[in-house]
């Protein structure tokens, strides 16, 4: 395979007394999906080995508990706190190996944020936090919500028993096989609770100066070095900033960098952010690529010692440019890897465009799982935690497929039924496949969402998709194929309230309509997107509410949201969430330099509109039913609901028909992408569904049942 379009991403690089055979690597990332007691399972396995295979050259295995009894980060991390864990870890090890990837296992125990146990919880100091974007977040006994979770400040005998825990842990990592350990410093997990000024408020040799908030790390590097050689590379993870008042600045990371290089680091992984604000930490979509480079840079400057950057990296060429410049010696992936394990040798084989790019929605792999005490899931990604997607079965028999809509659903359904061998025609109204994803693409903070939606158009072009486009499907023409699978999306909804029909009121899909001509996908005719006037009412708490709220804050007009409900957007992902409510106050996430809105964005909560008025004068009325009056120049509709018309009609009509997407439930990208590939992997092994919801057994198709 050829490197010549990177030199830099595959030289090689020594870390301690290994090689690495290029400047990729894997940080580490919880993938929760271990066995209840800690121990590797084959889904772990697999998951890691498939980095490997994608040429990964340094996988840090994530955090791995040294202590399952005082801390577990996640409810199924793995653990390293028992002799009996070193097999599976072995085989893990193996595992990488077996492709050529060196590996290491990053020790971390959680303190006060542990997601297990979840009482009597660990720190440098006593407090009271409440933490929503971490996955020990919730605070589950009675009026524990309104206090927090309280925290206690460890003894001095505890700090060493737990000393001794992480050098053990080390140990059987040694013993596994792997190449080297990492210590998890970063992002106010119990060893940063040490290191923060901002958290350790202790008055003993723990606490109060430079060197004593490094003392909890430094003497677990000492104990390590004694434990298993002085030649066991250890390498640290920690936050360059932690975005806090009160907390490590850039300035302090540089000399704790020098130190952990005196005291025999292999290695610093520099991070970002401390729980209090999870934007830095698992950068939302809002980060652009390389934000947090400017830190390691920074290290880099003062050791000698390897220094791996990290955050919202995806683009080879981007990441051959920070190791060009100097900035770094190796680009470091969660995210990445996730959404594709392979991103390694497709750079190697100079095809980038064949990455599927992490969009950062967190969606899959935070949200929707480990916050919620899940394994892993990737947004994009089906295969993830799914290993059907891995090793996939062709068709018994190919089926003739309609996929009505070429939104996510309908084309990650073609894309798996292809693969599988069935035939497969879209029926697409526009002139251009995408749907809901396309109206990302006009608001700078979710442009991430194009890399998905092009990567997917590609694929279904590659393999050969029968797209008709500018086609409204017929009941007729539908009858042609074995299965119809509708995937039409969410309809706006259009409450039936006086001047809903004037002019002034349009939908978020005419604000945000797509005009970006330079793109391939761009169809020949396209309407023109809706302009607004000055003053916008957004009613609704969709995804095209809180974009539409971004674009026109971004264009600086002034912005009214209401919603029925207590809380805008209360299902978005927490870091998003969080970055979002700082953007409408009129600032930024931590760390990021985004366009700021002009105007603040006002939220109306527990409200509805109950008239619109020509001249834009409109009636609100709150959930006590008190009334109020506005003044705008456009109203905007952001809710959707699905529309089962067509699909009451394609039933009655006798066809196999199943619906996907938005259109069985109004969900998010997630959702939308797991029914396509799910439907696309079980279309000739699922019983369907005939006019009368009775399952039949006779599909044309010779589907045993
Ligand atoms: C699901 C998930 C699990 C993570 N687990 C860890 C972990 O165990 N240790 C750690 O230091 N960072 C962890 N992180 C943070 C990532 O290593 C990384 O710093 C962050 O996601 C930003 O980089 P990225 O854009 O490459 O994902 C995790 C992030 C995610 C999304």
């Amino acid at each position: 395979m050829s490197s010549n379009r990177f030199p830099h991403l595959f030289m090689p690089i020594q870390i301690g007394n290994f090689t690495v055979a290029n400047r990729i690597a894997m940080v580490p990332t919880d993938i929760s999906s271990a066995n209840a007691d800690g121990s590797v399972n084959q889904r772990v396995i697999t998951y890691h080995e498939q980095v490997a295979k994608g040429g990964c050259g340094f996988i840090i295995v994530g955090a791995t508990t040294p202590d399952r009894a005082t801390g577990r980060p996640t409810v199924t991390c793995l653990a390293a706190d028992a002799d009996t864990l070193i097999p599976g870890l072995a085989n893990l090890a193996e595992g990488m190996h077996r492709h050529g990837a060196k590996c290491a296992v990053q020790i971390q125990h959680p303190g006060r944020q542990a997601a297990w146990p979840r009482k009597g919880l660990m720190s440098a100091s006593d407090s009271v936090v409440d933490l929503p974007g971490s996955a020990g977040h919730e605070v589950v006994y009675a009026e524990a919500l309104a206090q927090g979770k309280a925290i206690r400040a460890m003894t001095i005998e505890e700090i060493y028993e737990l000393i001794e825990k992480f050098a053990e842990a080390a140990w059987r990592v040694q013993q596994a096989g792997f190449d080297s350990v990492e210590l998890h410093a970063a992002h106010g997990y119990l060893i940063a609770q040490f290191m923060s000024p901002y958290v350790n408020k202790r008055h003993d040799r723990f606490g109060g100066s430079f060197i004593n908030r490094m003392r909890f790390p430094l003497e677990i590097i000492s104990r390590i070095k004694t434990k298993c050689g002085r030649d066991f590379p250890v390498g640290i993870r920690y936050s360059g900033d932690e975005f806090i008042e009160g907390g490590r600045d850039i300035a302090e990371s540089v000399k704790v960098a020098k130190l952990m290089e005196e005291h025999g680091a292999a290695y610093v992984d520099i991070s970002a952010g401390i729980f209090e604000v999870p934007g830095p930490i698992m950068d939302p979509m809002y980060y652009p690529q390389g934000w947090n480079t400017y830190s390691a840079e920074a290290v880099k400057k003062e050791v000698k010692i390897p220094v791996i950057t990290s955050h919202s990296l995806r683009d080879p060429a981007v990441c051959e440019k920070i190791l060009a410049g100097g900035k770094a010696d190796m680009v470091g992936f969660s995210r990445q890897m996730i959404a594709d394990p392979y991103w390694a040798d497709k750079a190697k084989a100079g095809k980038p465009e064949e990455i599927r790019k992490c969009i950062s929605c967190l969606v899959g792999c935070w949200q929707e799982s480990l916050m919620i005490k899940r394994d892993m899931r990737c947004a994009i990604n089906p295969a993830v935690g799914d290993e059907r997607f891995i090793h996939l079965v062709p068709a018994k028999q190919p089926c003739k497929v309609a996929v009505v809509g070429g939104g996510p659903a309908g084309m990650e359904t073609a894309r798996i039924a292809t693969l599988r061998g069935h035939k497969v025609t879209i029926f697409e109204k526009s002139g251009e496949l995408g749907g809901a994803i396309l109206y990302c693409c006009t608001v700078s903070c979710k442009n991430k969402m194009r890399w998905y939606a092009d990567w997917i158009r590609d694929q279904v072009k590659k393999l050969g998709v029968e797209v008709k486009y500018n086609t409204e499907a017929k009941v007729a023409e539908l009858k042609k194929y074995d299965v119809v699978i509708l995937a039409t999306g969410g309809t706006v909804t259009r409450p039936d309230i006086p001047g809903i029909e004037l002019p002034l009121v349009v939908s978020f899909e005419d604000v945000l309509r797509c005009e970006n001509k330079n793109c391939r996908f761009y169809p020949k005719a396209k309407p023109k997107p809706v302009r607004c006037g000055n003053t916008v009412l957004i009613w609704g708490d969709h995804f095209g509410a809180a974009d539409t709220a971004e674009k026109l804050g971004v264009d600086g007009k002034k912005v009214y949201i209401v919603t029925e409900n207590a809380q805008f957007a209360s299902w978005m992902e927490p870091c998003h969430y969080d970055v979002m409510l700082k953007r409408f106050a009129g600032s930024n996430g931590e760390g990021l330099k985004g366009k700021k809105f002009k105007h603040p964005i006002t939220i109306i909560p527990n409200s509805t509109v109950v008239e619109i008025k020509k001249n834009g004068q409109m009636t609100l009325m709150d959930s006590e039913f008190n009334k109020s009056e506005l003044k705008v120049d456009n109203v905007v509709l952001g809710k959707v609901e699905p529309d089962n018309t067509f699909y009451e009609k394609l039933l009655a009509a006798g066809l196999t028909v199943e619906k996907i997407g938005d259109l069985k439930q109004v969900r998010n990208l997630r959702g939308a992408v797991t029914d396509g590939a799910n439907i696309g992997l079980e279309l000739d092994e699922k019983p369907m569904l005939n006019a009368n919801n009775a399952v039949i057994c006779n599909l044309p198709t010779g589907v045993d049942i």
